[in-house]
């Protein structure tokens, strides 16, 4: 009854507070025999970090991740591997300032989760959040970096493409930019403009909401598995259960509902390598709850940032009416650090099923059958 764990078989168990001495994971059943160290790790931390740009929470934590079991020097290679056994991680809490939490020890904040932990545990860790903060989602990223290992060839790249009303110009995607800038923004200009944007907004001591897209490529057709383990059900549980997240689309999302069949359906033909060439993918990679072999492609909404500096009404926890207003070190838009996050959670959706899809089918027939004789 605790629900700290997903995953079936590469299981994923995260703990840890934002105050605490650590936050940290146990990966249960990643293969044994895949090469892993903390610089396998380490670069998507450094991804997530706060304090980056003026952008971020000035929160400064390194979050440097220790191994600490799981693995061990394979005598052929000298190279560390897993071992098959759980792999732990572990991510210090070095920068907690639970002071800066004292004035909102008895209040709620409006849209966080202040009221409903306190109503359904009869106490809260109101330090930074405790459960609730972003720390939390360190350990995700860390176990995404390993599942990134289990599947062969599969890359997994995120980017933030809304921010406010703001889209990006999705004719000026470009990859190499995301690592370009302080947003993860696949657009140059749109970058540029989100910097003045959220100036503005974080001047104004408020916050602002975003959407994420992650797209997975080079996933084999067959992940996923009809009715109750449908790939996209499985995805849009692991990026809702992101702290902040609001919404999730898998493909073209809540827009089919203005498409036609024709416009819907994506069209196949024989490619020249001898597999099938969709014409689009409205799917997002996804049919049936079953990959389809193209990239998948999900997006989802994160909210604004709750802790502003706005006066905002409220009750404390003895039932009296208040107002708060929320100091201290805050992400103005939280969806910026959400991307390696819900890259992180796509990839470790993805290892489970690829591990399910081996546990159960194993090698299906190559894909085009033969006719039959006559
Ligand atoms: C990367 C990231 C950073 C966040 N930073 C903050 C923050 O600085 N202040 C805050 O109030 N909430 C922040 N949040 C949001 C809270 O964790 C979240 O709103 C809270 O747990 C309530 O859960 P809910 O939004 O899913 O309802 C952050 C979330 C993420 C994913």
């Amino acid at each position: 009854m605790s629900f700290n764990t997903f995953g079936h078989l590469f299981r994923v168990t995260t703990f840890g507070e934002s105050h605490g001495v650590a936050v940290g994971c146990v990966v249960d059943g990643c293969p044994p025999r895949i090469p892993l160290d903390r610089n396998d790790i380490q670069p998507y931390l450094d991804k997530r970090r706060p304090g980056q740009s003026r952008f971020t929470t000035q929160r400064r934590e390194p979050d440097e991740v220790r191994i600490l079991s799981g693995v061990l020097e394979d005598d052929s290679t000298g190279a560390q591997v897993t071992t098959g056994t759980p792999i732990t991680l572990v991510i210090d809490n070095v920068d907690q300032r639970s002071k800066d939490y004292s004035d909102i020890k008895n209040l709620y904040r409006p849209g966080h989760a202040d009221f409903t932990y306190d109503v359904k545990y009869g106490l809260r860790d109101y330090r930074g959040g405790g459960r609730a903060s972003a720390r939390e989602t360190a350990a995700r990223v860390a176990a995404g970096a390993i599942a990134r290992k289990v599947l062969p060839g599969m890359t997994v790249r995120g980017a933030l493409v809304q921010m406010g009303p703001h889209k990006i110009d999705r004719a000026q995607w470009d990859w190499d930019e995301v690592e370009r800038n302080a947003f993860f923004a696949p657009d140059a200009q749109a970058a540029g403009f989100f910097a003045d944007y959220l100036d503005g907004v974080r001047k104004a001591g408020s916050s602002i909401g975003a959407v994420i897209e992650v797209v997975a490529e080079g996933v084999p057709a067959g992940l996923g598995a009809p009715v109750y383990g449908k790939l996209d059900a499985d995805l849009a549980a692991g990026l809702m259960g992101i702290n902040a997240v609001k919404g999730v689309e898998i493909g073209d999302g809540f827009a089919v509902a203005a498409l036609s069949g024709e416009e819907n359906g994506d069209e196949i033909r024989m490619g020249n390598d001898g597999r099938p060439r969709f014409l689009s993918n409205h799917a997002g990679g996804i049919l049936g709850g079953i990959s389809t072999g193209q990239p998948i492609v999900a997006r989802f909404v994160v909210k604004p940032t709750s802790s502003i500096l706005t006066p905002r009404r409220t009750v404390d926890r003895y039932g009296r009416d208040s107002e708060i207003v929320t100091k201290g070190r805050h992400d103005p838009c939280v969806g910026i650090r959400a991307v390696p996050i819900g890259e992180a959670m796509v990839a470790c959706v993805l290892a489970d099923h690829y591990l399910r899809q081996r546990g159960q089918i194993g090698d299906a027939p190559a894909w085009p059958f033969a006719p039959p004789a006559g």
